[in-house]
């Protein structure tokens, strides 16, 4: 089955899904993105990535071509017609076709693009079980990572070292930081206190992350919001990131250096558990 893919008001088959190659998305990376997970067919944090979207909108200076309601109502579409019981909507908007200038065109539409990916049961990952290896490599990125832009080149060429280096992904080190992961935010526990960088234009700020140091302080559980080095790490009780394509992942070898026993800590296991629990129920 051909998927359906919304392209600007239209609903179309995948092969027939197409923007302009004058789009400034494909020119310039002149767009944003979101990613919400679906969970029994139902959208997890649907209104925390649509305030993150419009915040990336607006750094950027690009009108929202549609409202929340009507971006509600494209993903639930999307959902039913493509059959999603568990997976992924990526959404993107970008400032739309226009001649090529650097100067941005006063005129332009946005486009906007959302598809769906199936990931049945991924909730039940596999791999949350024996947790994610992670290599540290130089953070080489822009430094507005606080806008979801789509210049992912960076990241994708990390997480090839990753794989190339044998580990599930890469974490992301400036000035001896680690910032976050390719995709994903970065956290260590130590002594019973989840480490993880404050917030600022060097990582995004993850939507699964809010909820999770959120749901974190209701358990009771202490947070230190600061930047800790990847020596830090390697000595941590714990490592695990967030992000709406994988949720909670434990994290249990950086560089080569088992973290703990080197399987899945409890935190790491209590905090998915309950996001997951927390996001089915919470999923519009
Ligand atoms: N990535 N940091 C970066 C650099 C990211 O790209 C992401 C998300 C996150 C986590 O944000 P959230 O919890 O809102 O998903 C942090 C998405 C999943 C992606 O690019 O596929």
């Amino acid at each position: 089955m051909s998927r359906i893919v919304y392209v600007n008001g239209d609903y179309l088959p995948e092969g027939d899904a197409k923007v302009s190659v004058f789009d400034r998305g494909f020119l310039f990376a002149d767009g944003v993105y979101e990613v919400t997970s679906v969970l029994n067919r139902k959208l997890v944090d649907f209104d925390g990535h649509t305030a993150r979207l419009q915040r990336s909108l607006d750094a950027l200076d690009i009108k929202a071509p549609v409202n929340r309601d009507e971006l509600l109502q494209i993903h639930r579409q999307l959902v039913t017609r493509n059959q999603i019981e568990d997976g992924l909507v990526y959404l993107q908007i970008t400032r739309g076709p226009a001649d090529r200038d650097f100067v941005y065109p006063k005129d332009a539409t946005p486009s906007l693009v959302i598809f769906t990916q199936s990931k049945p049961g991924f909730a039940d990952s596999p791999q949350a079980r024996t947790g994610w290896t992670i290599i540290t490599v130089e953070d080489l990125r822009w430094g507005r990572r606080d806008i979801k832009t789509t210049q992912l080149l960076y990241p994708s060429m990390a997480k090839m070292m990753a794989k190339a280096a044998g580990a599930d992904d890469a974490w992301l080190v400036e000035q001896g930081k680690i910032t976050e992961g390719t995709s994903n935010n970065a956290y260590i526990v130590k002594n019973g206190v989840i480490i993880t960088r404050e917030l600022s234009n060097d990582i995004l700020h993850g939507i699964t992350r809010a909820a999770v140091l959120r749901m974190a302080v209701s358990a009771q559980m202490r947070i230190d919001e600061r930047p800790f080095t990847p020596a830090e790490a390697q000595a941590a009780d714990e490592a695990f990131i967030t992000s709406a394509s994988n949720f909670v992942m434990p994290v249990v070898e950086i560089d080569g250096e088992k973290i703990g026993d080197g399987t899945p800590g409890p935190v790491a296991r209590r905090l998915r558990e309950i996001y997951i629990d927390e996001g089915r129920r919470t999923a519009i």
